[in-house]
Protein backbone atom coordinates (compact mmCIF):
# COMPACT_ATOMS: atom_id res chain seq x y z
CA UNK A 1 0.00 0.00 0.00
CA UNK A 2 1.38 3.24 -1.14
CA UNK A 3 1.20 6.52 1.33
CA UNK A 4 1.62 10.36 0.64
CA UNK A 5 1.99 12.67 3.60
CA UNK A 6 1.21 16.03 2.76
CA UNK A 7 3.65 18.57 4.71
CA UNK A 8 1.93 21.92 6.63
CA UNK A 9 3.13 24.96 4.80
CA UNK A 10 4.47 26.18 8.03
CA UNK A 11 7.15 23.77 8.49
CA UNK A 12 8.00 24.29 4.64
CA UNK A 13 8.71 28.59 5.90
CA UNK A 14 10.47 26.95 9.00
CA UNK A 15 13.00 24.66 7.11
CA UNK A 16 12.95 25.94 3.53
CA UNK A 17 14.30 23.48 1.66
CA UNK A 18 14.91 21.28 4.49
CA UNK A 19 11.51 20.20 5.22
CA UNK A 20 10.58 17.26 3.18
CA UNK A 21 14.26 15.85 4.45
CA UNK A 22 13.58 16.34 8.04
CA UNK A 23 9.75 14.78 7.48
CA UNK A 24 11.36 11.95 6.14
CA UNK A 25 13.45 11.58 8.94
CA UNK A 26 10.86 12.14 11.39
CA UNK A 27 8.84 9.25 9.75
CA UNK A 28 12.05 7.11 9.81
CA UNK A 29 12.35 7.35 13.58
CA UNK A 30 8.25 6.74 13.79
CA UNK A 31 9.03 3.39 11.71
CA UNK A 32 11.72 2.05 13.82
CA UNK A 33 10.51 3.12 16.84
CA UNK A 34 6.46 2.40 16.50
CA UNK A 35 5.66 0.87 13.31
CA UNK A 36 8.02 -2.43 13.33
CA UNK A 37 9.82 -0.75 10.44
CA UNK A 38 6.91 -1.65 8.51
CA UNK A 39 7.62 1.85 6.31
CA UNK A 40 9.15 1.18 3.31
CA UNK A 41 11.77 3.93 2.03
CA UNK A 42 10.61 7.65 2.23
CA UNK A 43 11.28 9.83 -0.78
CA UNK A 44 9.42 13.60 -1.50
CA UNK A 45 7.08 13.13 -4.51
CA UNK A 46 5.23 16.16 -6.50
CA UNK A 47 2.09 16.02 -7.27
CA UNK A 48 0.23 18.88 -9.27
CA UNK A 49 2.84 21.43 -7.81
CA UNK A 50 2.88 20.11 -3.97
CA UNK A 51 5.61 18.45 -2.40
CA UNK A 52 4.08 15.22 -0.37
CA UNK A 53 6.25 12.57 1.61
CA UNK A 54 5.16 9.69 -0.41
CA UNK A 55 5.90 5.89 1.79
CA UNK A 56 5.28 2.05 1.10
CA UNK A 57 3.88 0.05 3.73
CA UNK A 58 4.47 -3.77 3.93
CA UNK A 59 1.96 -6.28 4.84
CA UNK A 60 -1.26 -4.40 3.96
CA UNK A 61 -2.49 -0.69 5.14
CA UNK A 62 -1.51 1.17 8.18
CA UNK A 63 -3.74 -0.35 11.30
CA UNK A 64 -5.80 2.40 13.73
CA UNK A 65 -2.82 2.10 15.93
CA UNK A 66 -0.33 3.10 13.31
CA UNK A 67 -2.40 6.12 12.25
CA UNK A 68 -2.70 7.23 15.86
CA UNK A 69 1.24 7.41 16.28
CA UNK A 70 1.49 9.30 12.57
CA UNK A 71 -1.36 11.54 13.43
CA UNK A 72 1.30 13.39 15.42
CA UNK A 73 4.06 13.68 13.52
CA UNK A 74 5.16 16.93 13.51
CA UNK A 75 5.31 18.16 10.06
CA UNK A 76 2.11 16.39 9.06
CA UNK A 77 -0.24 18.16 7.40
CA UNK A 78 -2.52 15.80 5.82
CA UNK A 79 -1.99 12.15 5.09
CA UNK A 80 -3.50 9.92 2.11
CA UNK A 81 -3.40 6.63 1.38
CA UNK A 82 -2.46 6.78 -2.94
CA UNK A 83 -5.46 5.09 -4.43
CA UNK A 84 -3.48 4.86 -8.19
CA UNK A 85 -1.47 7.49 -9.46
CA UNK A 86 -2.21 10.61 -8.08
CA UNK A 87 -5.37 9.85 -7.17
CA UNK A 88 -5.18 10.33 -3.23
CA UNK A 89 -7.91 9.27 -0.02
CA UNK A 90 -7.47 11.32 2.66
CA UNK A 91 -6.96 9.21 6.05
CA UNK A 92 -8.19 10.40 9.35
CA UNK A 93 -5.69 10.60 12.67
CA UNK A 94 -6.36 11.47 15.87
CA UNK A 95 -3.46 13.54 17.10
CA UNK A 96 -2.27 13.06 21.30
CA UNK A 97 -3.23 17.11 21.07
CA UNK A 98 -5.45 17.64 24.02
CA UNK A 99 -5.36 21.51 24.02
CA UNK A 100 -6.04 24.57 21.61
CA UNK A 101 -2.75 25.23 19.78
CA UNK A 102 -2.47 28.67 20.97
CA UNK A 103 -0.83 27.14 24.20
CA UNK A 104 2.21 26.42 22.27
CA UNK A 105 2.10 28.93 19.54
CA UNK A 106 0.97 32.28 21.32
CA UNK A 107 4.54 33.04 22.73
CA UNK A 108 6.60 34.59 20.74
CA UNK A 109 10.05 35.98 21.79
CA UNK A 110 13.81 35.94 20.63
CA UNK A 111 15.42 32.84 21.31
CA UNK A 112 12.08 30.53 21.19
CA UNK A 113 12.92 27.05 19.81
CA UNK A 114 10.41 26.99 16.79
CA UNK A 115 7.72 24.85 17.96
CA UNK A 116 7.54 22.16 14.95
CA UNK A 117 11.18 21.20 15.42
CA UNK A 118 10.61 21.02 18.97
CA UNK A 119 8.26 18.67 18.25
CA UNK A 120 9.96 16.78 16.26
CA UNK A 121 13.16 16.36 18.90
CA UNK A 122 10.50 15.23 21.40
CA UNK A 123 8.74 12.79 19.22
CA UNK A 124 12.31 11.38 18.11
CA UNK A 125 13.74 11.71 21.65
CA UNK A 126 10.86 9.55 22.76
CA UNK A 127 10.10 6.99 19.81
CA UNK A 128 14.36 6.03 20.38
CA UNK A 129 13.27 4.90 24.33
CA UNK A 130 11.98 1.69 25.92
CA UNK A 131 8.40 3.98 26.41
CA UNK A 132 7.75 4.62 22.87
CA UNK A 133 5.17 1.81 22.59
CA UNK A 134 3.09 3.05 25.32
CA UNK A 135 3.28 6.66 24.25
CA UNK A 136 -0.20 6.85 23.07
CA UNK A 137 -1.76 5.21 26.43
CA UNK A 138 0.73 6.08 28.89
CA UNK A 139 1.38 9.38 30.82
CA UNK A 140 5.50 10.21 30.54
CA UNK A 141 7.48 12.71 32.22
CA UNK A 142 9.52 14.93 29.96
CA UNK A 143 12.48 16.57 31.50
CA UNK A 144 13.70 20.01 29.83
CA UNK A 145 16.77 20.87 31.76
CA UNK A 146 17.22 24.22 29.55
CA UNK A 147 13.58 25.04 29.59
CA UNK A 148 13.64 28.95 28.45
CA UNK A 149 9.76 29.94 27.87
CA UNK A 150 8.75 26.14 27.77
CA UNK A 151 8.34 25.04 24.10
CA UNK A 152 9.34 21.95 25.62
CA UNK A 153 7.04 21.79 28.41
CA UNK A 154 4.18 23.05 26.54
CA UNK A 155 4.76 20.33 23.79
CA UNK A 156 4.24 17.92 27.03
CA UNK A 157 1.22 18.99 28.39
CA UNK A 158 -0.26 18.93 24.44
CA UNK A 159 0.20 15.82 24.91
CA UNK A 160 -0.80 14.80 27.81
CA UNK A 161 2.23 14.69 29.88
CA UNK A 162 3.89 15.99 32.85
CA UNK A 163 6.78 18.15 32.01
CA UNK A 164 9.48 19.50 34.49
CA UNK A 165 11.76 22.34 33.23
CA UNK A 166 15.14 23.90 34.83
CA UNK A 167 15.85 27.39 33.28
CA UNK A 168 18.09 29.86 35.12
CA UNK A 169 17.00 33.41 33.36
CA UNK A 170 14.56 34.77 35.97
CA UNK A 171 12.87 36.76 33.39
CA UNK A 172 12.44 34.16 31.88
CA UNK A 173 10.45 31.77 34.42
CA UNK A 174 8.34 35.42 35.23
CA UNK A 175 7.05 35.57 31.54
CA UNK A 176 6.86 31.66 31.32
CA UNK A 177 4.69 31.64 34.67
CA UNK A 178 2.59 34.61 33.39
CA UNK A 179 1.54 33.20 30.26
CA UNK A 180 0.83 29.51 31.78
CA UNK A 181 -1.39 31.39 34.59
CA UNK A 182 -3.46 33.67 31.95
CA UNK A 183 -3.57 30.77 29.54
CA UNK A 184 -5.47 28.93 32.21
CA UNK A 185 -7.80 31.00 33.33
CA UNK A 186 -8.45 32.50 29.99
CA UNK A 187 -9.09 28.84 28.50
CA UNK A 188 -11.32 27.91 31.91
CA UNK A 189 -9.30 25.19 32.57
CA UNK A 190 -9.33 23.96 36.34
CA UNK A 191 -5.36 24.02 37.59
CA UNK A 192 -3.85 25.20 40.56
CA UNK A 193 -0.72 27.33 39.70
CA UNK A 194 1.85 28.74 42.61
CA UNK A 195 5.49 30.38 42.79
CA UNK A 196 7.46 29.22 45.72
CA UNK A 197 11.04 29.78 47.18
CA UNK A 198 12.87 26.98 46.23
CA UNK A 199 15.75 26.48 49.03
CA UNK A 200 18.23 24.33 49.33
CA UNK A 201 20.44 23.62 52.44
CA UNK A 202 18.37 26.69 54.29
CA UNK A 203 19.61 29.04 51.00
CA UNK A 204 17.32 30.49 48.99
CA UNK A 205 17.93 29.39 45.33
CA UNK A 206 15.33 30.48 42.99
CA UNK A 207 11.95 30.24 43.15
CA UNK A 208 9.85 27.40 41.81
CA UNK A 209 6.62 27.30 39.89
CA UNK A 210 4.16 24.16 40.41
CA UNK A 211 0.92 23.97 38.32
CA UNK A 212 -1.46 21.34 38.50
CA UNK A 213 -4.24 21.22 35.72
CA UNK A 214 -6.58 18.87 34.33
CA UNK A 215 -7.69 19.59 30.24
CA UNK A 216 -11.67 19.27 31.11
CA UNK A 217 -13.71 18.44 34.74
CA UNK A 218 -14.11 15.26 34.45
CA UNK A 219 -10.62 14.59 34.32
CA UNK A 220 -9.71 17.39 37.12
CA UNK A 221 -12.23 15.09 39.40
CA UNK A 222 -10.89 11.41 38.48
CA UNK A 223 -7.87 13.14 39.75
CA UNK A 224 -6.26 12.53 36.16
CA UNK A 225 -4.48 15.67 36.12
CA UNK A 226 -0.59 16.83 35.12
CA UNK A 227 2.07 18.30 36.74
CA UNK A 228 4.35 21.09 35.49
CA UNK A 229 7.14 22.44 37.30
CA UNK A 230 9.60 24.69 36.69
CA UNK A 231 12.76 25.56 38.80
CA UNK A 232 14.52 28.76 38.61
CA UNK A 233 18.55 27.40 38.70
CA UNK A 234 21.40 26.30 37.25
CA UNK A 235 21.37 23.09 35.17
CA UNK A 236 24.01 21.89 36.61
CA UNK A 237 22.72 21.52 39.98
CA UNK A 238 19.62 19.16 38.51
CA UNK A 239 20.52 16.12 40.43
CA UNK A 240 20.07 18.13 43.71
CA UNK A 241 16.65 19.53 42.56
CA UNK A 242 15.09 16.12 41.54
CA UNK A 243 15.17 12.39 42.35
CA UNK A 244 16.74 9.98 40.42
CA UNK A 245 14.89 8.78 37.37
CA UNK A 246 12.54 11.23 37.36
CA UNK A 247 11.43 11.48 33.73
CA UNK A 248 11.57 8.94 30.89
CA UNK A 249 12.91 11.69 28.11
CA UNK A 250 15.30 14.59 28.95
CA UNK A 251 14.67 17.02 25.86
CA UNK A 252 16.62 20.10 25.38
CA UNK A 253 17.46 22.58 22.64
CA UNK A 254 21.01 23.67 24.02
CA UNK A 255 22.55 27.58 23.87
CA UNK A 256 23.98 28.16 20.70
CA UNK A 257 26.83 29.55 21.73
CA UNK A 258 26.34 33.00 20.11
CA UNK A 259 24.14 35.79 21.45
CA UNK A 260 20.76 35.37 20.24
CA UNK A 261 18.84 38.81 18.96
CA UNK A 262 18.47 41.44 21.50
CA UNK A 263 18.93 38.99 24.35
CA UNK A 264 22.06 40.07 25.69
CA UNK A 265 24.79 37.93 26.51
CA UNK A 266 23.20 35.14 27.96
CA UNK A 267 23.65 33.17 24.80
CA UNK A 268 27.57 33.54 24.64
CA UNK A 269 28.03 32.66 28.71
CA UNK A 270 27.99 29.18 28.04
CA UNK A 271 28.26 27.04 24.55
CA UNK A 272 26.51 23.83 24.23
CA UNK A 273 29.95 21.92 25.42
CA UNK A 274 30.52 23.42 28.53
CA UNK A 275 27.11 22.97 29.27
CA UNK A 276 27.15 19.17 28.46
CA UNK A 277 30.34 18.94 30.27
CA UNK A 278 29.20 20.28 33.23
CA UNK A 279 25.49 19.17 33.58
CA UNK A 280 25.21 15.73 31.36
CA UNK A 281 26.57 13.56 34.94
CA UNK A 282 23.33 14.99 36.54
CA UNK A 283 21.19 14.71 33.48
CA UNK A 284 21.64 10.92 33.01
CA UNK A 285 20.78 10.30 36.54
CA UNK A 286 17.63 11.93 36.19
CA UNK A 287 16.36 9.63 33.17
CA UNK A 288 14.58 6.08 34.08
CA UNK A 289 16.47 2.97 32.80
CA UNK A 290 15.45 2.42 29.08
CA UNK A 291 14.87 6.17 28.78
CA UNK A 292 16.22 8.74 26.46
CA UNK A 293 18.05 11.90 26.28
CA UNK A 294 16.97 14.02 22.97
CA UNK A 295 19.36 17.49 22.47
CA UNK A 296 19.72 20.08 19.94
CA UNK A 297 22.98 22.39 19.15
CA UNK A 298 24.72 24.12 16.85
CA UNK A 299 27.47 22.25 15.03
CA UNK A 300 29.17 25.54 14.16
CA UNK A 301 30.57 26.09 18.09
CA UNK A 302 30.38 21.97 18.82
CA UNK A 303 31.49 19.47 16.25
CA UNK A 304 29.14 16.52 16.45
CA UNK A 305 31.88 13.94 17.49
CA UNK A 306 32.31 15.83 20.21
CA UNK A 307 28.95 16.08 21.29
CA UNK A 308 28.59 12.52 20.68
CA UNK A 309 32.30 11.69 23.21
CA UNK A 310 30.32 13.81 25.42
CA UNK A 311 27.38 11.92 25.94
CA UNK A 312 29.05 8.53 25.44
CA UNK A 313 31.60 9.37 28.08
CA UNK A 314 28.18 9.95 30.54
CA UNK A 315 27.24 6.03 30.48
CA UNK A 316 24.59 6.79 27.49
CA UNK A 317 24.27 4.51 24.17
CA UNK A 318 23.84 6.86 21.31
CA UNK A 319 20.68 6.33 18.82
CA UNK A 320 21.38 6.85 15.25
CA UNK A 321 19.61 9.86 14.19
CA UNK A 322 20.52 10.87 10.41
CA UNK A 323 19.17 13.56 8.36
CA UNK A 324 18.04 15.70 10.84
CA UNK A 325 21.12 19.08 10.48
CA UNK A 326 19.27 21.69 9.12
CA UNK A 327 19.82 25.06 8.67
CA UNK A 328 18.60 27.84 11.22
CA UNK A 329 20.06 30.97 10.95
CA UNK A 330 23.02 32.47 9.87
CA UNK A 331 25.65 31.24 11.95
CA UNK A 332 23.53 28.24 13.60
CA UNK A 333 23.24 24.90 11.65
CA UNK A 334 21.08 22.69 13.82
CA UNK A 335 21.66 19.16 14.72
CA UNK A 336 19.90 16.13 16.71
CA UNK A 337 21.53 13.37 19.14
CA UNK A 338 19.43 10.83 20.76
CA UNK A 339 21.10 8.64 23.24
CA UNK A 340 19.42 5.99 25.34
CA UNK A 341 20.18 5.10 29.08
CA UNK A 342 20.04 1.19 28.92
C1 LIG B 1 18.17 27.69 23.09
S1 LIG B 1 17.50 28.27 24.58
C2 LIG B 1 16.11 27.20 24.85
C3 LIG B 1 14.84 27.86 24.48
C4 LIG B 1 13.60 27.08 24.84
N1 LIG B 1 13.56 25.76 24.19
C5 LIG B 1 12.39 27.88 24.46
O1 LIG B 1 11.80 27.64 23.40
O2 LIG B 1 12.07 28.83 25.20
C6 LIG B 1 18.63 27.73 25.81
C7 LIG B 1 18.25 28.14 27.22
O3 LIG B 1 19.21 27.60 28.10
C8 LIG B 1 19.30 28.46 29.22
N2 LIG B 1 20.54 28.15 29.94
C9 LIG B 1 21.81 28.30 29.48
N3 LIG B 1 22.69 27.87 30.41
C10 LIG B 1 21.94 27.44 31.47
C11 LIG B 1 22.27 26.88 32.73
N4 LIG B 1 23.54 26.69 33.09
N5 LIG B 1 21.28 26.52 33.58
C12 LIG B 1 19.99 26.72 33.22
N6 LIG B 1 19.62 27.25 32.04
C13 LIG B 1 20.58 27.60 31.17
C14 LIG B 1 19.26 29.82 28.58
O4 LIG B 1 18.91 30.83 29.51
C15 LIG B 1 18.22 29.62 27.47
O5 LIG B 1 16.95 30.00 27.92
Amino acid sequence: MEYALLLAPSSNRVYTAGAAALGAAELAAFSVGALDGRLGPVAPIELAGRTYLGFSVADGPLGERDLAYLANVSSAFALFERVEGDLLRPIAGQPLDRYDDDLISIQKYSGKTNEHFTKLLLNVTVLASAFADRMLERKLTVLDPVCGRGTTLNQALMYGWDAIGIERDQQDLEAYSAFMKTYLKRKRLKHNAEMTPLRREGKKLGRRFDVTMAPDKAAHHAGETQQLTVFEADTSLARSLLKKHSAEVVVADLPYGIVHGSRGPKGIARGPQELLETALPGWVQLIMPGGTLGFSWNTHVAPREEAIALVEKAGLRIVPAEGFSHWVDQGITRDIVIARRD
